[in-house]
């Protein structure tokens, strides 16, 4: 079964592709398969990492993490 995430359309750019802590990675949703298929097509994409933020809940628990943003493709 495809699952497709609610306003994302699969056309989205990835411009938004960031690195996280593996500690704050692992405490995340996973990843929807449209943000999977973007993610392995850009640039550094790291399988325990890579998050497109734009699909992240950012909620308290996020508070102070550090955000590395991907390279420019
Ligand atoms: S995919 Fe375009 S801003 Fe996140």
């Amino acid at each position: 079964m495809h699952r497709t995430t609610p306003g994302f359309a699969r056309s989205s750019c990835a411009t938004c592709h960031v690195f996280l802590a593996t500690e704050v990675f692992d405490t995340l949703a996973e990843r929807s398969e449209d943000e999977l298929e973007l993610l392995v097509e850009a640039e550094g994409y790291q399988e325990c990492g890579s998050r497109l933020s734009c699909q992240l809940d950012f909620s308290q628990e996020l508070n102070g993490v550090t955000v590395t943003l991907a390279p420019e493709e």
